[in-house]
């Protein structure tokens, strides 16, 4: 394993300390997230844990969930969850955070809004001053006119792109959209007011920015594992 790969187990198993026999969970997507789920599948068979249930952000997740035997449900059965866990590719100071370069955010934010607490598990390196520094932001768009899209976000103050596959298509999400990249060359000014253009624009789906919604971040690295509760 790498040491990235085993600093994101260490944050994941960490956030299993926070999980009680009999709770519904947000389980988020990603590699991190892979640990999480893994580790809770041996907690439920060696039966330390008990009738943990979950609500997937994606199909690979369902999938991993249910090879760990971890039963799923959805929030049409449960309006709240107690606790959500995901993944993040930036996290600010403020426990602000840039989602969805594994291509999940919109479910994510969907299960997320729906969790008391909402807990984030990542190798310390997503740790950054400025989000939009680390890598691009990610955005859900709709297909129809895609690139009038594209070409909106371009005047946004970042350099826009499609997000295509290996193959030159464009990437498709769970829900059937696409998604564009959105790279800034000194990071995010004021990533509220880009939150608010973005969300008061048709055709633009969802947004990787996920703002004032964490109430945990656990990141390990070379100096061990930090819990940070978020006050935002
Ligand atoms: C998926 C996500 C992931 O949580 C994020 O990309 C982090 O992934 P990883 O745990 O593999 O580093 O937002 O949409």
């Amino acid at each position: 394993m790498t040491p990235e790969n085993d600093y994101k187990k260490q944050a994941a198993v960490q956030a299993l300390e926070l999980v009680r026999s009999g709770m519904v969970l947000g389980l988020g997507s990603g590699s991190t997230i892979a640990h999480f789920i893994d580790e809770l599948g041996a907690r439920l068979r060696s039966g330390q844990l008990q009738r943990v249930c979950g609500v997937p952000t994606s199909v690979e997740t369902a999938q991993r969930a249910t090879a760990a035997g971890i039963a799923l449900t959805t929030l049409a059965a449960h309006a709240q969850l107690e606790l959500a866990v995901d993944g993040a590719d930036e996290i600010d100071a403020q426990c602000n955070l840039i989602k969805g370069l594994g291509r999940c955010m919109l479910r994510e934010k969907v299960v997320v809004q729906h969790a008391l607490q909402f807990v984030v598990v990542a190798d310390d390196s997503k740790r950054v001053g400025r989000l939009g520094t680390r890598g691009p932001l990610p955005v859900e768009i709709l297909p129809f006119e895609a690139g009038a899209h594209v070409r909106w976000l371009g005047t946004l103050g970042c350099r826009a792109e499609l997000w295509l596959a290996a193959d030159g298509t464009p990437l498709v999400t769970d829900n059937g959209n696409q998604l564009a990249k959105c790279w800034f060359t000194d990071g995010i000014g004021d990533p509220w007011a880009l939150a608010l253009q973005l969300q008061a624009r048709a055709g633009i789906v969802e947004h990787g920015l996920f703002l004032g919604m964490a109430t945990q971040v656990i990141t390990a690295g070379a100096g061990g594992v930090r819990s940070q509760r978020c006050t935002g």
